[in-house]
């Protein structure tokens, strides 16, 4: 097992930082870094659309001087015969030096990284993490304002299930002085486990709200997301839910001057094309910056991966003590998976799944 990126809480400040470092490095000196994975091969495997993680992921390794193999529809992949992900692992471990998986399970790309022999990156797993879009969301704060710390960030949305939203938290959360507001319609807000888990463990100060009118003029960040139609159960809640916030230029009039405005796209219609024209607008240029850490990623884990350095390690775990019945983890469809649970309160006895988050509470 190599080291992985599964969530982006493996990775220290200082290392993020470092990244920060090198992907500034790359956009001002890109010459000196096009050789450096001459030979290597990135095999990306999407079993969900996508179009700039995917080709972010692309880019970046061709601009290392590397090689890219893959597959974007699952339809013509072999888990359409029923291959399971811990295969898949194994086999592309033969054809690749390191690999980025997106699959609509969550927990799919860490039952990747336990099989595989070369590192694997989550590109996002169903509603759950999504760390490479938080390099490039941290890149983008860090080059549109200069700075990690002393920020009020508003996240607008779809918060339940906006996976780019919960790593991006789980970043934030160890930076210094900084205020969030959850703008969402009572029905998408953000999930229990990621305000006790996150927002609580690290005492940050936080607050809901429906209306994005109320909480502009406080913003240095505005991060924008898409309701997420794929994770719906039911298409009338989808269709209710749709339209909760459209941010047009008249709403941004009473927002500060220096605010940035995210969103790691696709949009929908939660933005206003004419918004676009406003300096304020960061969302193209942070798709630029997701393949500038991308490639910094790629460079660390590759380089990691030849040092020998050991996988992040999940500690406190316990199996065949408890069996995860949430139907969007991989432990659903995975044949024989061992279902694992960590502790995460040993006083209150709560558990929960290595996969997917499901809680479990002992007796
Ligand atoms: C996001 C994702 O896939 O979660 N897109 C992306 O990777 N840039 C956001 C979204 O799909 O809404």
């Amino acid at each position: 097992m190599k080291r992985s990126l599964i969530d982006i809480t493996e990775f220290s400040v200082e290392e993020i930082d470092q990244l920060l470092k090198t992907a500034c490095d790359i956009s001002e000196n890109p010459k000196k870094y096009s050789e450096v994975c001459r030979g290597k091969k990135l095999a990306t495997l999407f079993f969900e659309p996508s179009t700039r993680t995917r080709l972010s992921f692309e880019a970046a390794m061709l601009e290392l001087g590397g090689n890219v193999i893959g597959f974007s529809d699952a339809g013509t992949s072999s888990a359409s015969k029923g291959e399971s992900i811990a295969d898949t692992a194994k086999m592309i471990s033969c054809y690749a030096d390191i690999m980025a998986m997106r699959h609509p399970k969550e927990g799919a790309p860490y039952v990747a990284s336990l099989n595989a022999s070369i590192p694997v990156i989550n590109a996002g797993d169903g509603g759950h993490c999504h760390p490479t879009q938080t390099l490039a969301d941290l890149l983008t704060i860090y080059r549109e304002l200069g700075r990690l710390e002393n920020l009020t960030v508003g996240f607008c949305g779809d918060l339940k299930y906006g996976r780019t939203v919960h790593s991006l938290l789980s970043a934030l959360a160890r930076y210094k002085n900084i205020k969030i507001v959850l703008i969402a319609p009572e029905e998408l807000k953000l999930p229990k486990y990621v305000k006790y888990e996150v927002l609580d463990k690290y005492n940050m100060e936080y607050v809901e709200t429906t209306s994005l009118e109320e909480a502009m003029p406080q913003l240095d960040v505005l991060y924008m997301t898409r309701i997420q139609r794929e994770r719906f159960d039911s298409y009338d809640e989808y269709e209710r839910l749709k339209d909760s916030y459209i941010l047009t230029a008249e709403k941004l009039e009473t927002a500060k001057q220096e605010m940035r405005i995210l969103h790691p796209l696709p949009r929908v219609n939660e933005i206003s094309v004419k918004v676009d024209e406003d300096p304020r607008a960061a969302y193209f240029r942070q798709a630029l910056n997701g393949k500038l850490m991308r490639m910094a990623l790629i460079m660390k884990l590759l380089k990691e991966a030849e040092e020998g350095v050991p996988a992040h390690e999940v500690t406190d775990v316990v199996t065949e003590e408890f069996v995860c019945d949430n139907p969007r983890c991989i432990t659903s469809t995975e044949q024989e998976i061992v279902h694992s649970f960590k502790c995460v309160n040993r006083e209150n006895g709560i558990y929960r799944c290595v996969y997917c988050e499901a809680k479990k509470v002992k007796n």
